[in-house]
């Protein structure tokens, strides 16, 4: 059935999407700490004598390696590289453990990675090239960078055997037509359903945008998770209100029969929806009608589809993490930490900014940080305020935890800094320190203000907020354009890996 689809995929045009395309995107150092992994292609085993190609997938070297026995060795080795085998009828486990430097980057940067990964043979020969073998960091860090999770049911069993003959279930089918003059009664159509494709088990939920059904909105997922990667499902669908007829036209993805070699499946399928319906007229308006219906629940609809397009992708690249063209927060951290400060203000002498890290950082805004109890030779504790990142899964771009001092003079301000990165291996944060020197380089500008106290009582019931009446007079200093936002370089920075404590 599976060599079926695949001379169905080729006759209508397999195109090979190219790992290096993707890669290239990112240099040796960014990938050593993103993919630390190894490709072995055309493992063969035979009498004791195994040989496979080994490609590393950060610095893009490759060697051909013989092993005697477990032992494996290369006419030109790879840099530092040790590689071993442990065969048998069945199966073939490799290990590999290299240390290799980028230079890409300064400084140049020596990177160690190990890892295992084990294959079924088939007369001797690897039933799935090329092989991952996933890497461990051990430096500069020790981490274990994560994968993607992909999208919904790539790996399901039977996934690709049941693509061959796409099929959509749906339910909780409910198409509502009114009719109307606007005026007294609206007009207005409404079609929703959940859509779940058998061969993934992917499901979506869709509705009708608009006061005509044609176009439906459809959405799985994928919009909370932020493990998808960069293949996403996607589904179009189209409904006819004269005939009930629905066509669904989706792409998914299927690698259960060989994770070095992904497919991204089309298929589309179209069913007169067996709708029951009431209708009754629209009580504000009698001369106008309204429609109602179901697909009763025990009659759910299955749409029968045919396959289009099936396209190979990637060796692996439904779970390897997607390349950014900017540096993630460890890569940043390590060769060009910087703090972005903004919103510097001064309240009765009680100073406050606003700070994160610069960094791929997406939709991420700086988090303000208060003076909070003095530590003695002008130095402050931070009093870190609302902490928003610790919802987002890329873990907060600001302090953990600083001390901060600020000379009023020369508007200096000394920030002593804990953060930590967590995209690469979130069980294993990154954890950096270090000291930013910087100026306020701006006007301050101040005003007295009117100091009240509120209280941190939640109100009661049918309470109003009032205003408490001031109680005193104090200074408030701020930037002269008050939304000035400079960098400072952070200097002597140190850092260790290791779950958090
Ligand atoms: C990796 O090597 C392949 C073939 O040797 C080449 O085509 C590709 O451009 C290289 N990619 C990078 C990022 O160096
Ligand atoms: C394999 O390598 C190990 C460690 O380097 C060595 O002790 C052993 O003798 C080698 N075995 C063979 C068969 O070469
Ligand atoms: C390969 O590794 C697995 C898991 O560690 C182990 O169970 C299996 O026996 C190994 N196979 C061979 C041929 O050594
Ligand atoms: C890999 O090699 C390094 C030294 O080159 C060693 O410290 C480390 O223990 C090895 N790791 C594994 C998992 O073999
Ligand atoms: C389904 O969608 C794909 C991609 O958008 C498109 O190429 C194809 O023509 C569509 N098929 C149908 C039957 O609408
Ligand atoms: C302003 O600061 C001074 C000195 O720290 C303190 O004594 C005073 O109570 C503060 N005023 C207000 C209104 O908080």
């Amino acid at each position: 059935m599976m060599a079926c689809l695949l001379l169905l995929a080729a006759a209508l045009g397999v195109s090979a999407a190219s790992a290096q395309a993707v890669i290239s995107a990112q240099g040796c150092t960014s990938r050593s700490f993103s993919i630390p992994s190894w490709f072995i292609n055309d493992l063969s085993a035979s009498d004791g004598k195994t040989s496979f190609t080994l490609l590393n997938r950060a610095t893009n070297q490759t060697a051909e390696y013989t092993c005697q026995g477990t032992n494996c060795s290369a006419g030109e080795e790879l840099e530092d590289l040790i590689a071993s085998v442990q065969v048998s009828a069945t199966t073939a486990n490799v290990s590999v453990n290299q240390t290799w430097v980028c230079s890409d980057r300064s400084p140049s940067t020596k990177f160690i990675a190990a890892g295992t990964s084990s294959v079924s043979l088939t007369d001797g020969k690897a039933a799935s090239s090329p092989l991952l073998v996933k890497g461990s960091l051990l430096q500069p860090v020790a981490l274990t960078p994560q994968y993607n999770k992909g999208p919904t049911g790539h790996d399901t069993p039977g996934c690709l055997a049941k693509s061959e003959k796409p099929s959509w279930v749906l339910s909780h089918v409910i198409w509502a037509d009114q009719d109307g003059d606007e005026i007294t009664s609206v007009k207005e159509q409404r079609l929703t359903f959940i859509l779940t494709n058998v061969a993934t088990g992917y499901e979506a939920s869709c509705m009708s945008q608009g006061p005509v059904a044609t176009n439906i909105f459809c959405a799985g997922t994928e919009f909370q998770s932020f493990t998808v990667g960069r293949y996403s499902i996607s589904t179009a669908v189209q409904f006819d209100p004269a005939t009930y007829s629905l066509t669904v036209n989706q792409t998914w993805f299927c690698d259960d029969h060989d994770a070095a070699k992904p497919l991204q499946i089309s298929g589309s399928g179209t069913v007169a929806l067996p709708l029951q319906c009431k209708t009754e007229p629209v009580a504000e308006s009698p001369s106008h009608l309204k429609k109602f219906c179901t697909v009763p629940d025990d009659d759910s609809v299955t749409v029968i589809g045919t396959l289009g397009t099936v396209v190979t992708l990637a060796p692996y690249s439904i779970e390897d993490p997607v390349p950014s063209n900017q540096d993630s927060c460890t890569i940043s951290s390590i060769f060009n930490p910087r703090w972005q400060f903004s919103y510097f203000s001064t309240y009765n002498n009680s100073i406050s900014f606003e700070i994160i890290l610069q960094t791929n950082r997406g939709f991420r805004y700086p988090n303000p940080v208060y003076q909070g109890k003095a530590t003695g030779d002008g130095w402050f504790e931070c009093d870190i305020g609302y902490d928003g990142g610790s919802q987002v899964p890329d873990g907060p771009l600001w302090p953990y935890k600083c001390q901060f001092a600020y000379d009023k003079e020369t508007k200096e301000l000394t920030l002593k800094a804990d953060w930590e990165c967590t995209e690469l291996d979130p069980a294993n944060p990154v954890r950096f320190s270090g000291v930013s020197t910087t100026t306020v380089n701006s006007n301050i500008v101040c005003e007295k203000v009117e100091h009240r106290e509120y209280t941190d009582e939640p109100l009661e019931e049918g309470e109003e907020l009032t205003v408490p009446d001031p109680i005193g007079v104090v200074d408030f200093c701020y930037t002269e354009n008050p939304s000035f936002s400079w960098t400072g370089e952070i200097k002597d920075v140190t850092w260790t890996s290791g779950k958090s404590a």
